[in-house]
């Protein structure tokens, strides 16, 4: 299985469909054995974050895949206790050694906070001296978002935000479209919330693909890097064998209608969405 790539606006290539690594474990080689398994079924990019502490257990199974390295395409992230300018270098030289890498593909801010002006002259610091390939930023609202592209010397090239469909995202979609961002969807299947969903159920009885491959090709359509985590070795080949047919726009209409904005876990991220146009400007 070969993972088609698009550009991000500097041309780095990215592929369409990433391999989520969120509690996947360092214990036990579970990492390690998950990470492998995904490069042997044909992902070739792989997110994780310094959050996830499970750095080390990926780069090993990145090692041991014996894919060249420059085949791959490795997302890690700065955590929110490490924001600023400072931190966020120091972050992301123990990222880099955890991973046993000696470049990121794409290092995103994790959340913004009040000082992700600072923050963000790091990201642009690490790119300047190529140690990373690309830089970008998560789980930015429109206002966030054209707030740091005020003042950016250089522009994030990515927002990776919560998007599925009971969370379409259509306008901020729209404003990464015009400053050329590409947007990439976290928990993409909504963790499996979605399965039992009317409308997913009957197409995908309908194109004879599981309620998954329905989902992550809706994103793949909407142009969005869905990146699905799972531990299970027929959901890993599953989620990547969406690549031999096509959802209608009649029924890529019919799942956007499932949108009702909702969005996981809302209590634990409240206070983090709180950050403000005029506190980060
Ligand atoms: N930037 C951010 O703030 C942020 C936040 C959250 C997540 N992320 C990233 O986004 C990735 C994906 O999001 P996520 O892990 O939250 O959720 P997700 O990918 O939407 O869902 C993962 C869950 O769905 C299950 N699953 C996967 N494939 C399936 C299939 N074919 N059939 C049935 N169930 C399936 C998995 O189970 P099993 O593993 O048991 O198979 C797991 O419980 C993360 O791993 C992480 O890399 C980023």
């Amino acid at each position: 299985m070969e993972i088609k790539v698009r550009e991000l606006s500097n041309g780095v290539k990215i592929p369409v469909v990433g391999f989520g690594a969120y509690k996947i474990q360092n214990e036990n080689d579970e990492a390690c054995n998950v990470i492998k398994n995904a490069i042997k079924a044909g992902y070739r990019s792989i997110d994780t974050a310094s959050f996830y502490e499970n750095e080390e257990g990926v780069g090993r199974g990145i090692r041991e895949s014996n894919i060249p390295r420059e085949e791959l395409f490795i997302t890690t992230k700065v955590w929110i206790d490490d924001d600023g300018y400072e931190n966020t270098l120091k972050a992301f030289d123990k990222s880099l050694e955890r991973l046993g890498l000696d470049y990121i593909d794409l290092y995103l801010v994790h959340w913004p906070t009040e000082n992700i002006k600072e923050t963000w002259r790091a990201m642009e610091d690490l790119y300047r001296r190529k140690k990373v390939r690309a830089i970008g930023v998560c789980n930015c609202t429109i206002e966030q978002l054209e707030s740091i592209i005020d003042f950016a010397e250089i522009n994030p090239m990515v927002n990776q935000v919560e998007l599925h469909p009971k969370r379409t995202e259509k306008e901020l979609l729209k404003v990464c479209k015009r400053h050329n961002i590409v947007v990439e969807a976290w928990s993409p299947i909504m963790r499996g919330q979605l399965l039992s969903n009317e409308i997913i159920k009957n197409l995908a009885k309908k194109y004879n693909k599981s309620e998954v491959q329905i989902i992550l090709r809706w994103h793949l359509q909407n142009e969005v890097i869905a990146i699905p985590k799972t531990k299970t070795l027929s959901r890993i080949n599953e989620n990547i064998d969406i690549f031999d047919f096509e959802i209608s726009k009649d029924d890529m209409e019919k799942i956007d209608s499932i949108n009702n904005d909702e969005r996981m876990k809302p209590q634990a991220y409240e206070n983090l969405y709180k950050v403000t146009k005029k506190e980060i400007v």
